[in-house]
């Protein structure tokens, strides 16, 4: 396959100090990095990090106009160190992708082989995107709290349900066999949250309200998978059950954490931080097959919407405002 000369990506630019807009440019093929993997970008997604770098988040991206775009999965065009063929339809997530590398809002990424995926046997490249980090994420957070709790010791709690982490967990604790609890604002798209399989559906004030100075909460869930961080997170670690388990990986909801010692010495309870970025090639690769396999879900094609780059900043919006429902597929043309 022969590469274009230039291809267009939706750019993160700074137009004034600290005021951010993205726009569409065309970009020579020659301004990518010089990394062996040169990579076809035909479906990315639409993540929270993707949405901060947008937005000019200095703590995601360092220097600006860039692409942004934490996921791609697309064909080798040409891999320097031989590792890929042309043709090869592989995955690439995190690491530096989209972050201070150009990422998967262009049509072309480059980037080193050790970054690369072979795309599994079983499932096509948009299967993977809409799963994509998110997917990841709530894969790992699952794996982990399964060496704790099993589906017997009673209901998990998923945090930020209707979001691409939350909702591809929920997904995924009801194909394993346990009863997930979806936390949600949106409880008037718990249809949706039925339809991924979730047992019950608790409107986000119930854990909000609880009271803040008690040490302790009765007894609620098996698990807890957190998307969100902050005083959510710190509320929920108080209800776990005796031996229970909770996973972290966002902070929406804040970054500070704050609760007694007694789930931990009381009950017991372990947490598991989740990190899907810098994590082994090896580990993002069981996930995947898993994914591909035994986890094979269904039922996301009512939370996967497919949207061109000119429909990506409305997207991005509605991360910033909390809304986002389910997962964005980022299709670039054929
Ligand atoms: N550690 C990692 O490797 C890793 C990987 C991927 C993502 N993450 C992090 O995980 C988090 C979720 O990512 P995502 O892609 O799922 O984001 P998302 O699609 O934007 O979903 C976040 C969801 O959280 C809930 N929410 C939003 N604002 C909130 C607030 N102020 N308080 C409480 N809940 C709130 C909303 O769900 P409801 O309306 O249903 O409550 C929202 O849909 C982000 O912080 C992201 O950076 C971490």
């Amino acid at each position: 396959m022969a590469a274009e000369s230039s291809f267009r990506a939706l750019r993160a630019v700074e137009k004034d100090e600290g005021f951010f807009v993205t726009e569409i440019q065309e970009m020579p093929l020659a301004s990518l990095p010089d990394h062996d993997v040169l990579i076809k970008v035909r479906y990315s997604s639409l993540n929270f990090k993707d949405a901060l770098s947008a937005h000019g988040h200095r703590g995601v991206t360092r220097e600006f106009p860039h692409t942004p775009g934490i996921d791609a999965a697309g064909v080798v065009v040409e891999c320097g160190s031989g590792a890929f063929a042309p043709g090869d339809e592989v995955l690439v997530t995190g690491y530096d992708l989209g972050m201070n590398t150009p990422g998967g809002f262009g049509e072309y990424i480059r980037v080193p082989s050790d970054w690369v995926i072979k795309k599994p046997a079983h499932h096509d490249l948009r299967y993977f995107m809409v799963l994509g980090t998110a997917g990841l994420t709530a894969g790992l957070s699952v794996d982990r709290l399964a060496t704790t709790v099993k589906p017997s010791d009673g209901e998990i709690l998923v945090t930020g349900a209707t979001g691409g982490v939350g909702s591809i967990a929920v997904a995924l604790l009801a194909k394993l066999g346990y009863q997930a609890v979806a936390l949600t604002s949106k409880v008037d798209h718990s249809d949706m949250l039925v339809r991924l399989g979730a047992h019950r559906i608790v409107d986000r004030s119930y854990v909000e309200d609880l009271p803040d100075k008690k040490a302790l909460y009765k007894e609620t869930w098996a698990g807890v998978v957190d998307t969100v961080g902050g005083s959510l997170f710190s509320k929920a670690v108080k209800a776990i059950n005796h031996s229970g388990a909770a996973t972290t990986c966002g902070m929406v909801a804040g970054t500070e954490v704050s609760t007694t010692i007694f789930p931990f010495i009381l009950r017991g309870i372990s947490v598991f931080g989740i990190d899907s970025v810098e994590i082994s090639k090896a580990r993002k690769e069981r996930i995947w097959q898993l994914f591909d396999n035994e986890w094979a879900l269904t039922n996301l094609d009512g939370i996967s919407h497919d949207i061109s780059l000119e429909e990506l900043p409305a997207a991005i919006e509605k991360i910033h405002m909390g809304k986002m429902l389910g997962r964005m597929v980022l299709r670039h043309n054929p």
